[in-house]
């Protein structure tokens, strides 16, 4: 796949009328049941949700705040199973038709700005991204210890962030890019990760 043939080209999404316009968990479950049949993917992609809803709800947000973040967590990979050329064009084109809230559309829209060509702005758009790919590693270091999440700490994913044949596939300079963007420390999100992904609802 050409490193720049996922942009977007845009950087505008959605339409402003929709503001607080949200799927319901019910919608968005059956969109997902619907558009990802992998099932690493979905659990994927619960756990962002998860941690995206975590966050904002110690932050003190509103509901509709929180439902938000969980939504954009929740659906930011749904076109990659189906659809990984068009990833993250056709998720974008469903919200908008379906009149979802911009701001929600835009946090999916820059989950990768090395691939998007979509910067983030808000703290919505730079927490999905600092979730998404750290989410994955700690999840692939919780499966191959036998207690999976309990006792582990932040200085044994650190020591698997530098071999670099562990989740090869995870960037590492990414997760270095998006805590630098997020204004929180890497040692912090992982922290943050390990005490709350466990916690998950994969149902
Ligand atoms: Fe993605
Ligand atoms: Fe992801």
């Amino acid at each position: 796949m050409e490193y720049n043939s996922l942009f977007l080209s845009r950087t505008s999404f959605g339409d402003p009328r929709n503001l607080g316009k949200i799927l319901t968990r019910e919608e968005a479950k059956m969109l997902l049941d619907d558009w990802v049949k992998n099932e690493k993917l979905k659990v994927h992609m619960k756990q962002v949700g998860h941690l995206m809803k975590v966050f904002a709800t110690l932050k003190g947000f509103d509901d509709l705040t929180v439902q938000k973040w969980y939504l954009a967590g929740l659906l930011h990979d749904a076109d990659w199973d189906q659809w990984p050329e068009q990833h993250c064009k056709r998720i974008i084109g469903e919200l908008e038709a379906r009149e979802i809230d911009p701001e929600v559309i835009r946090a999916i829209a820059s989950h990768g700005p090395r691939y998007f060509g979509v910067e983030p702005e808000h703290e919505i758009d730079k927490m999905l991204y600092a979730f998404d790919e750290l989410s994955g590693f700690v999840h692939a270091y919780s499966l191959m210890r036998p207690e999976g999440y309990t006792g582990m700490e932040v200085k044994g994913v650190k020591k698997r962030l530098k071999d670099k044949t562990f989740a090869a596939q995870v960037s590492r300079e990414d997760i270095a890019d998006a805590s630098s963007r997020a204004g929180i420390p890497v040692e912090e999100l992982i922290q943050f990760v390990i005490s709350n992904q466990g916690a998950a609802d994969l149902g």
